[in-house]
């Protein structure tokens, strides 16, 4: 029997992981410098080839590559050529900023991860692209250069370990981003499996906002054969696994073959063999937490059949338990609202701040302060209709479905009553849960900082993970944290595009739960945003 389908595993390392006030002050763990893990992949026998790094303006404000959603191709051809590759690989993982501190130097990224450690790797899957021969190739962010592990077309891996997913049959390139567990946990340890979905989400929400100017489709896929998505890539899946895979753009050649030609498919799969490249070892010694290791057997797909299911196309018995009544198009298990109702007053296309997304990730950087200076009811309503139009991914069909539910503590938006809020999607609508001067538990439900203190709204990610997990089996773990870490990247641009600042926090999961409730009764925290006019700091 599958594993996927028995949840205690996604269960017990929720549990396990949890932070409290606690959990914090009794972990004896400390950081160690001497060990700390190189922040790249340096793969010692490959030269990479660089790739231009000129930034193309593609002139869309952020504001709309986040929210739009491109048509789906009938038989228009879109396919990036190097360029376009190089730009969407920049403005996802490139190294955009550089700081050194006494220790050595940080490499900062373009999108924002825990503790700058940066685990997310991306490794590409393509046919022949202009400037860019067929083949399998790892991203390497500080030369900007790609390494060519395997020469040739290797997607129909790709399309018989998705079970036949359209977008990855359809696609000229698709983008594998794979998690290295010490290069996270060395610092946040076990609760490192729960980043893998932050992390690669907000990285994801770039990458998305950046194909979307670029005019290209682009679609998320979350399920897919473990084994032969880390065989194509050949990683050591002890350390380094494929997290989720991204079919970008459409090829009208290929859609018009059926998908998954299975018999070349088989051939490929004989045909990959290890490749045995020898890679820098990350530190002097590694330290295994099998918690996650657990977690991540117990949540992966071992066959294509088994995929096709787990997406959603399988029996019609099932459709009950589909994400469309777990999320809907809205929020569908909300309660209807029983306090005071307010209605968001987001800014209209035409009025909209016009600035660029390639501007807007380049300034991105996460807030360190915040001012106690008020946003407009304007601003927040902005952020979040902008970041809630809908995530393209095979664990949110129909398009618009949402995991995650959104509750926030405003403190300082002109015109909104200081409290606690649930958004209500489907209406556009805030329903106030109670009124007050939450500051301080804001900062204390933040693991005791004083950004989430000083913020103008703290935005928490919760989710009833019983329904999910019943639905998408362990799986649905990995795709509820990255949900919620595309739609924080998200709330991040939606900052950053009106000029103010955003960052990601950590929390103490049961207090946010009990600070929510009776409304949040039962549901789990997921991630937290916080969102405010940041105070200029020295980097
Ligand atoms: C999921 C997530 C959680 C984070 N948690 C915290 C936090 O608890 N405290 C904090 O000061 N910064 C937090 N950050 C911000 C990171 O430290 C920051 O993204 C990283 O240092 C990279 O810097 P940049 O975002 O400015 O590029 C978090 C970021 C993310 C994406």
């Amino acid at each position: 029997m599958p594993t996927n389908i028995n949840a205690d595993a996604a269960w017990n390392y929720h549990e396990a992981t949890k932070h409290s006030y606690t959990s914090v002050r009794t972990n004896p763990h400390f950081l160690d410098f001497g060990n700390q893990p190189l922040p790249f992949k340096i793969y010692t026998s490959l030269e990479p080839s660089r790739m231009p790094i000129e930034v193309r303006q593609t002139g869309v404000a952020a504001l709309s590559a986040i929210a739009a959603r491109l048509p789906d191709p009938v038989q228009a051809n879109a396919a990036p050529d190097l360029e376009a590759v190089a730009q969407l690989l920049y403005l996802s993982a490139g190294i955009t900023r550089q700081r050194k501190y006494s220790g050595g130097e940080i490499y900062f990224r373009a999108a924002a991860c825990t503790g700058a450690l940066y685990e997310v790797e991306l490794y590409l899957v393509c046919g022949d692209l202009v400037n860019l021969p067929a083949g399998v190739y790892h991203f390497a962010p500080a030369e900007f250069g790609l390494r060519q592990l395997r020469a040739g077309d290797y997607r129909s891996v790709l399309v018989e370990a998705t079970g036949g997913e359209p977008a990855i049959a359809q696609a000229p390139l698709t983008v594998v981003c794979t998690a290295t567990y010490w290069r996270n946990a060395w610092k946040y340890q076990a609760r490192t499996y729960r980043h893998f979905g932050w992390d690669n989400g907000t990285l994801l929400a770039n990458l998305l906002a950046v194909a979307t100017a670029l005019g290209l489709p682009a679609k998320v896929v979350c399920g897919f054969v473990d084994a032969t998505v880390n065989r194509l890539l050949d990683v050591d899946s002890q350390r380094e696994v494929a997290f989720s895979l991204v079919a970008l753009g459409h090829d009208s050649i290929l859609s018009a073959r059926p998908a998954a030609p299975s018999e070349t498919a088989a051939r490929l799969l004989t045909d990959i063999s290890p490749l045995g490249f020898e890679t820098v070892p990350l530190s002097r010694n590694e330290i295994d937490y099998p918690l996650m290791r657990e977690m991540h057997a117990a949540s992966s797909l071992d066959s294509p059949e088994e995929v096709a299911a787990w997406r959603g196309d399988a029996a019609p018995g099932h459709t009950e338990m589909r994400p469309a009544a777990i999320g809907g198009t809205g929020m569908t298990n909300l309660p209807p609202p029983a306090g005071p109702i307010i209605q968001l007053t987001p800014l209209f296309d035409a009025e909209m701040p016009r600035d660029p997304i390639e501007q807007v990730i380049l300034r991105r950087g996460s807030s360190r302060q915040f001012a106690r200076t008020p946003i407009s009811l304007t601003q927040s309503s902005t952020m979040l209709d902008r970041a809630t139009r809908g995530i393209p991914a095979d664990f949110l069909n129909p398009f618009g479905s949402q995991l995650n539910h959104l509750y926030l503590i405003v403190h300082a938006v002109e015109g909104l009553d200081s409290g606690a809020y649930v958004f209500h999607r489907d209406h556009r609508t805030l329903e106030c849960l109670k009124q007050g001067n939450f500051r301080e538990q804001a900062g204390y439900l933040g693991l005791e900082q004083q950004l989430p203190a000083d913020a103008a709204v703290d935005t928490f990610f919760l989710a009833d993970l019983r329904p999910i997990l019943q639905r998408f089996g362990n799986r649905g773990y990995r795709a509820v944290q990255l949900e919620a870490g595309i739609l924080g990247g998200k709330l991040y641009l939606a900052a950053y595009g009106q000029h103010l600042g955003a960052t990601g926090l950590t929390f103490f999961d049961d207090d946010v739960t009990a600070f929510f409730s009776p409304h949040a009764q039962g549901k789990s925290a997921i991630f937290l945003v916080a969102v405010g006019h940041g105070v200029k700091s020295k980097r």
